[in-house]
């Protein structure tokens, strides 16, 4: 039976943190093509080895990392510990394919959990389910390893063991619920047809995990992936539901619920441009103004936004994704209160912008100028204690007005005499309610 009283207790930190930074980072970053580039080209483990042999990033300095993370106001982050191409971010000792074993010479998971917990920062890892190096994986007919189409591993299927592989990879996963102190959130990519639920021993797996980590959160993959929600939306949860659910370069519509109407706890991934590894060629960046409604969006809906960013084979994050993060760390510095602990309004949205609300404080979200006063739509104004400017604190009187008297159940109030938006991004508005 799903304990719910434990689950929202897990959880909380994460529902009230509601903005994480995403890193895909690994071998993929030298040919700086994305991270699916061995499925893409279908390129062979002995064809990829030139970039386990040159793998060296000199300027890689997590603490840097650290620093751009909180300074965007995120609370959180996530880093690949090995993607599908099997590579370990980490002093694994199951594989010598693995980060201390390259001419780096260094535990990057080690040192990246160190630099990010000591600012402050709640640490996650991914895992990638696939194993496109393991030789007990399916190559040849698998839905997406890059030998699946190549009828020279057509005969080798036979002599593959999946249960070594599983062997592994649950003995990796112990690896880093043990030897790496605390860890806050375990983000496993992917199940896809037949590879799911109990075909990775996920009910093993899981109480492995709780037993070491007994607070982590996981999330939904190793059920679904980014398409579909899982048992978590199902009434009665799998023991390997997971605790959020994670669509990824999407922001769900209308939020998440499961089939009894209840809010689902959920987390949005997206990429700053179109990859999640470092893609050289890949300038179609968001802009920190898109993002920071984004990431407003989220909230107002009852989610989280986990950003990416894809260092380079060198180990600096892109000055393009920096920006971004900087340009949305100005905006959290005056209005993250409106975005840690808050959630679903309960009101409807209003044509201008969004709403987000922690409590009996509403936050209207003004991100197209109006014509005169700004509709607090869903508020009367005998429900208000008070109305301040987030960014500054100012206060803003209700308006008692001739051009509002045809709207009595509704409180207005007014930026001045600017057509303008005092933050022309998103203007936030904090109302307290009475009682
Ligand atoms: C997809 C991709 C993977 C990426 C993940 C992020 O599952 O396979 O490359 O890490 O999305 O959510």
């Amino acid at each position: 039976m799903f304990d719910w009283d434990a689950y929202a207790k897990r959880t909380e930190w994460f529902t009230h943190d509601r903005f994480g930074m995403f890193i895909h980072w690994g071998l993929y970053a030298i040919p700086a093509r994305g991270e699916w580039i061995r499925n893409y080209e279908r390129i062979t483990v002995e064809d990829y080895q030139q970039y386990f042999d040159e793998f060296d990033p000199v300027d890689f300095d997590p603490k840097k990392w650290a620093r751009a993370c909180k300074n965007a106001g995120m609370k959180y982050a996530v880093l690949t510990a090995k993607h599908h191409d099997g590579f370990c971010l980490f002093d694994s000792k199951l594989t010598d394919y693995k980060s201390t074993n390259t001419r780096c010479g260094r535990d990057l998971v080690r040192e990246y959990l160190e630099a990010f917990r000591a600012e402050g920062l709640k640490v996650g890892l991914y895992y990638s389910l696939l194993d496109w190096h393991h030789p007990d994986y399916p190559h040849y007919g698998d839905m997406h390893h890059p030998m699946r189409d190549n009828e020279a591993y057509k005969d080798l299927e036979a002599g593959r063991n999946f249960d070594n592989y599983l062997t592994y990879m649950h003995g990796q996963v112990k690896e880093l619920c043990t030897n790496y102190g605390q860890l806050d959130l375990l983000w496993f990519d992917f199940s896809y047809g037949e590879m799911t639920g109990e075909k990775w021993r996920a009910t093993e797996l899981v109480k492995m995990i709780r037993t070491y980590q007994p607070n982590v959160i996981i999330d939904n993959r190793l059920e679904v992936s980014g398409s579909g929600f899982g048992s978590l939306l199902s009434g009665d949860p799998k023991p390997y539901s997971g605790d959020f659910v994670s669509p990824e370069q999407i922001i769900p519509p209308e939020g998440i619920r499961d089939v009894n109407g209840k809010p689902v706890v959920w987390e949005a991934c997206i990429t700053m441009n179109n990859n999640w590894g470092y893609c050289s060629t890949d300038k179609n960046f968001k802009s920190a103004g898109m993002m920071i409604k984004k990431l407003v969006e989220c909230v107002g809906k009852g989610g989280n936004l986990l950003l990416n960013v894809g260092p380079d084979a060198k180990g600096n994050i892109p000055d393009e994704s920096l920006a971004i993060l900087d340009g949305i760390g100005k905006w959290m510095k005056r209005n993250s209160k409106s975005i840690y602990g808050c959630g679903l309004a309960g009101l409807p949205k209003p044509d201008f912008g969004r709403i987000t609300r922690n409590g009996n404080l509403v936050y209207y979200h003004v991100t197209e100028p109006l014509i005169g006063f700004v509709p607090l739509t869903g508020i009367r104004p005998d429900q208000i204690k008070k109305v301040r400017l987030l960014q500054d604190g100012s206060e803003m009187l209700v308006a008692d007005s001739w051009i509002t008297d045809n709207y009595p159940d509704i409180a207005f109030v007014s930026f001045g005499a600017s057509p303008e938006l005092p933050d022309p991004i998103d203007t936030v508005i904090e109302v307290e309610l009475k009682g």
